[in-house]
């Protein structure tokens, strides 16, 4: 990976629109080197809120979603071979730590343990990075900072962070915005009327009530995004929100059938 910071920074402002005091919260996080643990379902706005406060503080900003093939050695980095024999290179961890960067490890649970551990050093007072292969120790930039996400849904006890690795974090708690500026959300960012937005925010909290009753997970902003964009390019609204926030997310007639009806309430 390449060290020029310029290339991982966020150039225009990413759309954010604050729903509590988090971006204050953030800030001071960051002033004191706090790393930070964003919790929340599917698409409410952790990965645009970690885009936003990059830009806003100015940082670099490395994203590395996680998933349980991930090895130490893709955060941290390895030797390759080349015609001129071996030769080191960084992984996006050990950039991020090199160049000061804000890294954002997306849905670390499903890293496995022995991956997780590598951060440890970084989370703490140390702010290193051992490369053991190599047997270097990176001394993160001072401007560095590792954020996490993290959605409580899905942690099973197979399946979740240790507490030696939770505290190492502050943590801000997401989810869905409330309804009025839920609407202006999906309105700024579908490009559909106040009114439209308005009842897609509807449909969303009568099927995040179904949550725990059929569904395993409640209805994103993200998905009222889409269903937004496509009322926006004249596709007709029941069938934009069958696409959208039906089909997406229970295969279960019944349950398909129930979401349909509460969208003909509405459209
Ligand atoms: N507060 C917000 N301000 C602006 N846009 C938002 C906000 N919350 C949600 N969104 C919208 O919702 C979409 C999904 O948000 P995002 O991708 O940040 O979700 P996420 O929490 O990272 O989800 P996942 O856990 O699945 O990665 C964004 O693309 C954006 O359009
Ligand atoms: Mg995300």
């Amino acid at each position: 990976m390449t060290q020029n910071a310029d290339q991982y920074r966020v150039r225009k402002e990413p759309y954010y629109r604050a729903v509590q005091d988090e971006i204050e919260l953030y800030r001071a996080g960051y002033e004191a080197r706090i790393p930070m643990m964003l919790k929340g379902p599917t698409g409410c706005g952790k990965s645009r809120f970690v885009e936003h406060m990059a830009w806003k503080l100015n940082r670099p900003l490395i994203t590395i979603a996680c998933n349980e093939d991930m090895t130490a050695s893709d955060l941290v980095g390895r030797y390759l071979l080349d015609k001129d024999g071996t030769r080191w290179q960084d992984g996006p961890l050990t950039v991020a730590a090199r160049i000061g960067a804000i890294c954002y490890l997306d849905e670390i649970v499903e890293a496995r343990q022995d991956t997780i551990v590598v951060i440890h050093p970084l989370t703490d007072h140390r702010r290193v990075l051992p490369l053991e292969k190599k047997g270097e120790l990176v001394e993160a930039h001072p401007d560095f900072q590792i954020v996490i996400s993290y959605n409580p849904g899905y942690q099973s006890l197979m399946k979740d962070l240790k507490q030696s690795t939770k505290q190492r974090f502050g943590a801000l708690d997401f989810d869905y915005p409330k309804p009025d500026i839920e609407a202006e959300i999906v309105s700024h960012e579908a490009g559909v009327d106040k009114d439209t937005a308005e009842k897609l925010v509807q449909i969303a909290q009568k099927a995040r009530n179904l949550k725990g009753h059929g569904l395993d997970e409640g209805l994103s902003t993200r998905l009222l995004v889409y269903a937004g964009k496509l009322i926006a390019k004249g596709v007709d609204a029941r069938a934009a929100c069958t696409m959208t926030l039906v089909n997406p997310i229970t295969d279960d007639v019944d349950m398909r059938d129930a979401l349909d009806t509460v969208v003909k309430t509405f459209f």
